[in-house]
């Protein structure tokens, strides 16, 4: 693992551009569980509680069931090794920009100022009736599903299953994967789509792909360059480390 830390440094010493795309695995040490795999979320929630066709059918239950828990889970969290290590990479001038799955803001708070967010945030509601945004800490708990002053009722400003990448995050997320020299991928299945292609543009333009994930996933064979396998947080922190040591 020395070996493969050191040979990620260099990696990413060398490069001119480097980002990285992060999915839920790097915030599982924040005390947010991943989706998929053990202890992940759809083990105990059908994932059509994520869909948009069941939350216009039952805003209630999927306030209840889901949008809820990732209330209560996500005002908790805060960053740990894993995001900082990414916002001391971007300290060093070593990292450009985070394209992230996550909705939980953990790598703005962590530090890192380049925060593509392709699947949206939940830091912020909407009305479905007058489009009025709430912050999802300002948001009325006392009654489920919460609504407007209009009587609109609020959902996360998150994509859903069935809705589209937001245009602009889409296109941003392209280019940067088609420009960059590094990318560091970290801590996601790789099975959701349109995200799971950022690394194979990258791959498809010269770039290296990094892995960092605690197991195989299906890039690893023939996209990633190699994998580290551990956790985010050590690893990550571990390759800040090295970087700020050549960095003196
Ligand atoms: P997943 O839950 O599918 O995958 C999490 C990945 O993180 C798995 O490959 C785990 O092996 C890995 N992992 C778990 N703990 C880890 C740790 N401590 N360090 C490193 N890796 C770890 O999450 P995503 O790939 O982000 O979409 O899922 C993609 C999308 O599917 C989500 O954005 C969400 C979901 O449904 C929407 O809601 C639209």
């Amino acid at each position: 693992m020395e070996e493969l830390i050191r040979r990620a440094a260099k990696d990413i010493s060398d490069a001119g551009k480097v980002v990285a795309l992060t999915g839920a695995g790097i915030s599982v040490e924040s005390g947010i569980p991943p989706f998929r795999g053990k202890g992940g979320v759809w083990e105990r929630i059908d994932p059509e509680y994520a869909s948009i066709e069941k939350f216009m059918q039952d805003p209630e239950d999927v306030w209840d069931v889901l949008i809820r828990e990732m209330k209560e889970l996500i005002d908790k969290a805060i960053p740990n090794e894993g995001h900082k290590g990414l916002a001391r990479l971007e300290a060093i001038g070593k990292l450009q920009t985070v394209i992230t799955q996550n909705v939980d803001g953990l790598h703005q708070m962590a530090g890192n100022t380049d925060v593509i967010e392709f699947h949206g945030t939940f830091a912020w509601q909407y009305c479905m009736e007058c489009r009025k945004r709430c912050e999802t800490s300002r948001i009325d708990m006392s009654r489920i599903p919460p609504r407007c002053g209009c009587g609109g009722i609020y959902r996360p400003d998150v994509v859903f299953f069935g809705e589209m990448i937001p245009q602009q995050h889409l296109i941003r997320s392209r280019q940067i994967a088609s420009e960059c020299d590094v990318m560091l991928v970290v801590g996601t299945s790789a099975v959701v789509h349109p995200a799971a292609m950022m690394p194979v543009i990258a791959k498809h333009n010269g770039a290296k792909v990094i892995e960092i994930n605690m197991e195989h996933t299906p890039l690893t064979r023939e996209i990633s360059d190699y994998l580290l396998m551990g956790r985010a947080g050590q690893v990550l922190n571990d390759i800040a480390a090295e970087l700020e040591k050549n960095d003196k």
